[in-house]
């Protein structure tokens, strides 16, 4: 499974890069207003720092706008990819900007039905968002395992982004349905290394060779 990280933090994005797992970077309007920083900016630094998928999220509203914005976004810097929220002018915007080449992530994903029609329409990526299906009271992880069921029953080249992670079990999750990529805030990837045995371990370990150095 891929790893992409959910946010717009530089020195964030530089330490989870730096371990060697970063497969790409997602971002948002609420992730970017968190920074203070303009998205075009922010964005082509993102970049210029992770050698994958960068998503930047546009925010026209008609199709024809959109595609403007979109053809302008991506042509900051080569890893640069349009994130799109699901919605019938999305749907026509993604059509035009597939066959340009241009790669769109299609966000906020709440149903398969949703995601089924993205793909056709030639999205390069779906999010589906587990979490906030979590927070309404449903299992968010059964969508991603529908979408995953959907693409491979008809041979979708489209990659499944599980996105609102809230917690390490939801990144486990996502990969035992199969899904091709997580995007993964900063906390949620700090936690995953950590285990209190392992932790435990070290410092015996640490402990025994220090003894065993004294005699
Ligand atoms: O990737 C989408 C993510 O940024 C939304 O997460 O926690 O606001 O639902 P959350």
């Amino acid at each position: 499974m891929k790893i992409f990280i959910d946010t717009a933090n530089l020195d964030m994005i530089r330490e989870i890069n730096s371990w060697g797992i970063l497969d790409g970077v997602t971002t948002n309007p609420s992730l970017i207003a968190k920074e203070g920083v303009d998205v075009r900016t922010r964005v082509k630094e993102i970049a210029e720092i992770v050698d994958g998928p960068v998503s930047a999220e546009i925010m026209s509203v008609t199709a024809p706008e959109m595609i403007a914005e979109a053809r302008e976004v991506a042509a900051i810097h080569p890893n640069i990819n349009i994130k799109l929220p699901m919605c019938v002018e999305t749907l026509k915007a993604v059509k035009v900007l597939s066959a340009e080449g241009i790669k769109v992530n299609v966000t906020l994903i709440f149903s398969a039905h949703q995601a089924l029609l993205a793909a056709k329409a030639g999205a390069a990526y779906v999010s589906p968002f587990v979490g906030r299906l979590d927070d309404i009271g449903t299992y968010g992880i059964d969508l991603v395992a529908q979408i995953m069921q959907v693409f491979q029953n008809y041979g979708f080249a489209t990659e499944v982004i599980a996105a609102s992670i809230r917690s390490p079990a939801h990144v486990l999750d996502a990969a035992l349905a199969g899904c091709d990529i997580a995007t993964i805030p900063y906390d949620i990837l700090k936690k995953m290394v950590q285990h209190p045995k392992t932790d435990e371990g070290i410092a015996k370990f640490k402990a025994d060779y220090e003894k065993s150095v004294k005699n």
